[in-house]
């Protein structure tokens, strides 16, 4: 069986929780190739098994490169892994406790490397049945995702204008993404659970004090994300995750491709951190965890 063919048979099982992105009805799969509506408007799967929901064309400036080097790091060098095992007990203990089925959407995923690991400790660990759902407005992204993930639904979508009908979901993770808290409102479960994380002070800090001379660019200042947060939702917790990686030479070329920060650099500076054999990363993030 093709990858398209699996992963049309996968999204039929959810197919109601879409809606047309040009006219709002619902869609079915049809004939294992397309999400069609009541309207014919038709989208197909592609062979690696994604399907681009957009209604137009859209180039982000994050390549295909870029995705890659983040997978090297999240899924080969276990960079996030304290992150993913956070954010599955903080899901277990919102919504696990109380839910056998859990479905989660990742808005902004990137290469799926989040979702992917999250899903599998909240289902291996948690003993939950869990539904994945990762949109991002990179193709790239979404190729690199499901090229790598099975048994996952992936999307090219805009998280400001998504492809759902209303509360659909019992989580939203919101990972280093940008945000739009209306929409997430509008897919949210009256019960359901935001987690959103944002970088702290210290992220990375070792590679910006490379990349910048102005001091103010060397460290994150998200203030104003925290208090728009805490204005759209209740805020029921929330964690700072503060921890150090040592990379090897070629991990810190991954690190070096993998992150937006190295679009302002030069390749002096990017050539001059990774001369080193290794280095020491910090990770420091900030898990907001909301309701509505
Ligand atoms: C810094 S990356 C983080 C990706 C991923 N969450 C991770 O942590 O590896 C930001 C992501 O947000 C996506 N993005 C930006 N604007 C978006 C939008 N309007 N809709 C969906 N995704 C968007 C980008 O394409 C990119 O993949
Ligand atoms: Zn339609």
């Amino acid at each position: 069986m093709t990858k398209r063919i699996k992963s049309a048979e996968y999204l039929s099982d959810f197919e109601s929780i879409f809606k047309c992105p040009i006219c709002d009805s619902s869609m079915k799969v049809f004939e294992t190739k397309s999400l069609i509506c009541t309207n014919n408007h038709t989208f197909d799967f592609t062979k690696h098994g994604y399907i681009n929901l957009t209604t137009h064309p859209i180039k982000t400036k994050y390549s295909k490169a870029l995705f890659e080097a983040r997978r090297r790091l999240i899924a080969g060098d276990g960079f996030f892994e304290s992150l993913s095992q956070t954010i599955a007990e903080i899901i277990n203990k919102h919504v696990g406790v109380k839910k056998g089925t859990i479905s989660l959407i990742d808005m902004g995923c990137g290469e799926g490397s989040h979702l992917s690991n999250i899903c599998d400790i909240v289902s291996s660990d948690y003993k939950k049945t869990v539904t994945g759902v990762g949109i991002d407005i990179s193709k790239e992204g979404i190729l690199v995702a499901s090229k790598n993930y099975t048994n996952k639904i992936w999307a090219v979508a805009d998280l400001a204008n998504t492809p759902f009908k209303d509360k659909q979901f019992d989580v939203i993770l919101n990972i280093l993404s940008p945000s739009n808290y209306a929409e997430f409102n509008r897919l949210l479960k009256a019960d359901g659970l935001v987690v959103k994380v944002v970088p702290q002070s210290g992220y990375l800090k070792e590679l910006r004090e490379v990349i910048f001379d102005e001091p103010k660019k060397q460290s994150y200042c998200n203030v104003d994300t925290v208090e728009r947060f805490n204005e759209n939702f209740q805020v029921v917790d929330s964690s700072r995750l503060c921890y150090t990686v040592t990379l090897d030479k070629s991990s810190i070329q991954s690190l070096i491709q993998m992150t937006p920060l190295s679009w302002a650099t030069t390749e002096k500076y990017g050539q001059s951190f990774s001369e080193g054999d290794s280095a020491q990363i910090t990770v420091d993030l900030e898990i907001l965890i909301g309701k509505k």
